[in-house]
């Protein structure tokens, strides 16, 4: 009888060794120790024994059954971790296929203009303003000194919108009322820029559209003077196109600054461009803001940023900047 528990031992071992995957290790371990396993058959066997004889059956019997059951549990433990590192190799997330990913677009040549205008401004110390591209008379004019009927409105063609008290409301033709908007919103001091889109109209050609982007600054604290102003526009000028161009102001006239300038910047063939227009905060616009102008001062300027963007990426057509062909967008 115990030649023969070897012999099971030996068999046992096989069919564990032999199961690959659980389910067989299941069903060989119902096979050795179920209740029909011959195992289980030789306990009623030892009964029938002769006394002397059932002390070493039974304890080969343990013994055997014990190791059968031991063998069981470092298969089932092996089949397990088996199944677990497949399971992770699995459900593992290649994050390296994002580098394959083909044709990701970019952003748009305004946009980045836009972007790197922000940038150069965010490093000077200025914050980042917006304004409703949909305006009152009164931010857009009003506010800004240019009364009812007063000439200089004539310097802006403006787009009305069929909104309230006919010429109430219309399409902002400058960012300068986001600088009423920021007045009456923060206290001074004030360092801010406002990007946005404009619209004035016009027909379209290679150097006019009905929208176009504009870049706004006003500043307002203690003692601000025509110098900080031009320090301000040579230091930009410097910071944003590179130290061989320089910068210059012209007297000019706005209703909503004084005294008023255009600047200009000189660029290393020897030629100048005109770039937008800036003063000194007029003290009734910033009594319109609700500052006392006895205790603040202030200058503004604003320019274009598409020429900028025609400049910076060498297109010779501000409709370029608004074709949809990709053709053209993907050289940039
Ligand atoms: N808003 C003026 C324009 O569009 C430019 C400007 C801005 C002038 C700020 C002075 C101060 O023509």
């Amino acid at each position: 009888m115990i030649e023969e528990l070897t012999h099971i031992e030996v068999e046992a071992r096989d069919l564990i060794n032999g199961a690959t995957d659980l389910d067989t290790l299941k069903a060989v371990d119902a096979d050795l120790l179920g209740r029909s396993a011959p195992l289980t058959a030789f306990k009623k066997d030892i009964g029938k024994l002769a006394p002397e004889d059932r002390k070493d059956a039974g304890q080969a019997l343990n013994r055997v059954r014990t190791a059968v059951q031991e063998a069981i549990e470092v298969r089932r433990n092996e089949l397990e971790a088996a199944q677990r590192a497949h399971q992770l190799e699995d459900e593992r997330l290649d994050l390296s296929e994002v580098l394959t990913r083909p044709q990701l677009g970019h952003l748009h040549i305004t946009t980045q203009t836009w972007q790197l205008l922000e940038d150069v401004f965010v490093g000077m110390g200025f914050t980042v303003s917006e304004g409703p591209e949909i305006e009152s008379e009164w931010y857009n004019f009003g506010s800004l000194n240019f009364p009812p009927d007063h000439p200089a409105r004539d310097m802006y063609d403006t787009l009305y919108v069929e909104y309230g008290e006919p010429g109430s409301t219309l399409l902002r033709t400058h960012t300068s009322p986001v600088q009423m908007r920021v007045m009456e919103n923060e206290e001074p001091p004030i360092y801010t820029i406002a990007p946005g889109r404009v619209f004035r109209q016009d027909t379209a050609d290679a150097t006019h559209m009905p929208v176009f982007h504009q870049i706004e600054g006003l500043v307002v604290d203690r003692g601000i003077t025509l110098g900080d102003l031009a320090g301000t526009i040579e230091a930009f000028t410097t910071a944003y196109f590179g130290g061989s161009f320089t910068s210059r102001l012209r007297p000019s006239y706005f209703p909503f600054t004084e005294p008023s300038a255009e600047f200009d910047i000189l660029m290393p063939n020897g030629e100048w461009l005109e770039l937008g227009g800036c003063g000194m905060v007029h003290p009734s616009v910033l009594g319109h803001g609700g500052l006392d102008p006895e205790e603040w001062s202030g200058f503004a300027f604003g320019f274009g940023l598409d020429r900028l963007a025609l400049m910076k990426f060498g297109v010779d057509d501000l409709r370029e900047l608004w074709s949809n062909d990709v053709r053209f967008l993907r050289q940039f």
